[in-house]
């Protein structure tokens, strides 16, 4: 079964609150919460404070995709503030064998993503420990970009490598993600499609997430 994450990325600012009930309310599986540094990224977003603000207006599962420098500096104050997932770059500056470490002592899931030129080889000294990598089919920083070709062929390669070890590897998949491309990369061996501008932009999100799920 498919499991969909509307990245919150997409929402209304202004309105964060009612906007998490709107995607709990319309079947939504997960959160995606982007949070972005101005550093490893050339935007900022959200940080750990708005995260622990959301946490009481949803018992939904809260995605949070961490794309900052050396981000074993916050780990705990993403983890208390409410995230399930914690995912972190292979990209970023720091040790990101420590952030994953960390996150696993917290208690937390925790999730390796790598940017559309990584190759999915960068991943394998984390698979004894994961729980989620997160494919990015765009360059992280913005909403709206156009899907990355090389995803789905990355995805399967990630997902015999995963399979391999036994270990249950959820692969999610971020970046210019829609009806056809996440049934692209559904097909390739991915389990959760995170998508902002697409289904933020839908009359209605509880049917487009039904169908999605049905894919
Ligand atoms: C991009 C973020 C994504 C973003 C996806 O850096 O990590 O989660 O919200 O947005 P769309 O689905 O519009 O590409
Ligand atoms: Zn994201």
């Amino acid at each position: 079964m498919v499991l969909v994450a509307p990245s919150m990325l997409s929402a209304d600012f202004s309105k964060l609150g009612e906007e998490l009930k709107k995607i709990t309310v319309a079947g939504a599986d997960w959160a995606h919460l982007d949070v972005m540094d101005g550093m490893f990224v050339p935007n900022i977003t959200i940080g750990p404070s708005v995260i622990k603000a959301l946490r009481p207006h949803s018992d939904i599962v809260f995605d949070t995709h961490l794309m900052i420098e050396d981000p074993v500096r916050y780990v705990k104050e993403f983890a208390d503030a409410g995230s399930d997932y914690i995912t972190v770059h292979v990209e970023a500056k720091g040790d990101i064998s420590a952030a994953v470490d960390k996150i696993k002592e917290l208690g937390k899931k925790a999730g390796i993503s790598i940017n559309p030129d990584t190759p999915v080889s960068a991943v394998e000294p984390f698979l004894d420990r994961i729980d989620l990598i997160l494919v990015m089919t765009v360059q992280p920083g913005f909403g709206g970009q156009l899907f990355r070709e090389n995803g789905p062929e990355k995805i399967s390669a990630l997902r015999k490598m995963a399979d391999t070890t036994g270990r249950e590897i959820l692969i999610s998949v971020d970046g210019g993600i829609n009806r056809d491309t996440g049934k692209r990369c559904i097909d390739a061996g991915a389990d959760v499609l995170a998508a902002g501008s697409y289904l933020f932009k839908q009359q209605d999100m509880a049917e487009e997430i039904s169908l999605w799920k049905r894919m």
